[in-house]
């Protein structure tokens, strides 16, 4: 296994949560899963931080994704943000799963064996990740 992509997202915890103000549950209903949602909790600001970071980890691994299949933006702006899910481990360990279509495409690029790492974080008004692909 070696790298084969690199994604690194910074977000404005404030800004999103105006998003989510204002364009509210549609993008939170859209861009993240249940799971995601239960996660995050009902208040903020640890539900915006935590979904920020999320949104942060989707944003990278598609990052880490074009540049490691050389794919132009435009195959990736039309993705669906809730195929790129974080999950929590019982330690609080965050990993990727990823689903539907994205799966598809990231199998056809790197084949079956390819693995996502990511880390959150989420301090203030700043969240962030960072995700690394690794294929044989
Ligand atoms: C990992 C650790 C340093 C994170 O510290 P922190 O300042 O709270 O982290 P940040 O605010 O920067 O980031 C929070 C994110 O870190 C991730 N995280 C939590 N625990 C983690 C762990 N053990 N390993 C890796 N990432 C972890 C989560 O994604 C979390 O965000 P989320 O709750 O929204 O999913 C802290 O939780 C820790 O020291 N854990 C060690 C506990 C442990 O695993 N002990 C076993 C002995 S090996």
């Amino acid at each position: 296994m070696g790298v084969s992509g690199i994604g690194l997202e910074v977000i404005d915890v404030a800004a999103f949560l105006a998003q989510l103000d204002t364009d509210g549950s549609r993008f939170t209903m859209e861009a993240f899963t249940v799971a995601e949602r239960e996660h995050a909790g009902e208040s903020d600001p640890t539900r915006a931080q935590r979904l920020a970071a999320r949104l942060a980890a989707k944003l990278a691994f598609l990052q880490a994704v074009s540049k490691s299949c050389m794919l132009d933006s435009s195959a990736l702006d039309s993705a669906d943000l809730s195929e790129v899910e974080v999950v929590n481990d019982t330690y609080g360990r965050p990993s990727l799963r990823v689903s539907g279509q994205l799966e598809v495409l990231v199998r056809a690029r790197l084949g079956n064996d390819w693995v996502a790492h990511v880390s959150l974080t989420h301090d203030g008004p700043t969240a962030a990740a960072v995700v690394v692909l690794e294929s044989p």
